[in-house]
């Protein structure tokens, strides 16, 4: 049985129930008299996301042994404002130029640290994530991805899209694969461990997109590696990965574009409603 170590300091509870209404799974029990508590049985349904703990009005629960005055009040007015957000979405780009320059490492570990508060299906937490995160790592796996490429078209492959990226990377030192960028982020799920390993990861890269952005960092999704890891054996090992791993990528860096207006996507989106 899965240990909670879930506690209320009655000195402190007001007896709102807010804990008992906000659990996803229903586990807490308000009795009339006293403090909330788990239904004995059902501590394995508890998905970990700690909303009980963070809707306590006072902070009188704890949960996983967790202080809530040892946490950061959670402040409304300090979200982006709408147009702000807008701003984000509309203007982040696509950035496949980048200067030859580290990201600091302080802002990488930010950021890194951010994306853990991102949501995943069932709240499962078994994400991983593989930075390379300087330049020389970065040419390291640039040269290894395209030797490996080139030894499986010497071993028969047959992509016109991966012979025309070698080919253009050793002659014109152009890199398609991962656009000459300073840095690449992996977000793998382990097999058969994520209920929605997909949308988990999908959701990690956005969230890191719009949060490289605030930092003044471009970043571009980097969908070919999958592409190429397809058919070119020995790419997985390469970055890590176990057979079955669900994975994505994003790439990013200082760009070395600035984008001076909105693209224009105005009636792209096809909306249906219902009723
Ligand atoms: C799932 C996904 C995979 C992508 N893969 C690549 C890629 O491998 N290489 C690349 O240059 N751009 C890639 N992109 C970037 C798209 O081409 C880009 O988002 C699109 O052209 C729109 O441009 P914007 O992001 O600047 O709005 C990918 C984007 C997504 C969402």
């Amino acid at each position: 049985m899965k240990d909670l170590t879930f506690s209320v300091n009655p000195d402190v509870c007001v007896g709102c129930g807010l804990c008992a209404q906000d659990c996803p799974s229903r586990l807490l029990t308000l009795p009339s008299e006293g403090v909330p508590s788990v239904i004995p049985g059902r501590e394995d349904q508890c998905i970990e996301c700690q909303h009980c703990f963070a809707v306590c009005p006072p902070g009188a629960l704890s949960i996983f042994g967790l202080n809530p005055e040892d946490s950061q009040p959670f402040d409304y007015s300090g979200l982006p404002t709408p147009a702000n957000m807008r701003a984000l979405v509309r203007g982040r780009r696509s950035t496949r130029q980048y200067l030859a320059q580290n990201v600091s490492p302080a802002v990488l570990e930010d950021l890194l640290e951010d994306l853990q508060y991102a949501p995943t299906g069932q709240n499962l937490r078994f994400l991983e994530y593989l930075v390379v995160d300087n330049l020389e790592a970065m040419d390291l796996l640039r040269e290894k991805s395209i030797a490996l490429a080139e030894k499986a078209l010497g071993n028969g492959l047959d992509s016109p899209f991966i012979k025309g990226m070698v080919k253009i990377y050793r002659r014109d030192k152009v890199d398609l694969l991962y656009r000459g960028a300073p840095h690449l982020l992996v977000i793998s799920a382990p097999a058969k461990k994520q209920s929605s390993p997909q949308q988990d990861i999908a959701l990690a890269l956005a969230y890191f997109e719009l949060l490289a952005a605030c930092r003044g960092l471009g970043t571009c999704w980097c969908g070919y590696i999958n592409e190429v890891e397809a058919v070119v054996p020995g790419l997985r090992e390469l970055l890590g990965l176990k057979e079955g791993d669900n994975f994505y990528s994003v790439l990013f860096g200082l760009p070395k574009v600035k984008y001076r207006r909105l693209v224009h996507r105005e009636g792209t989106a096809k909306i249906r409603r219902f009723g």
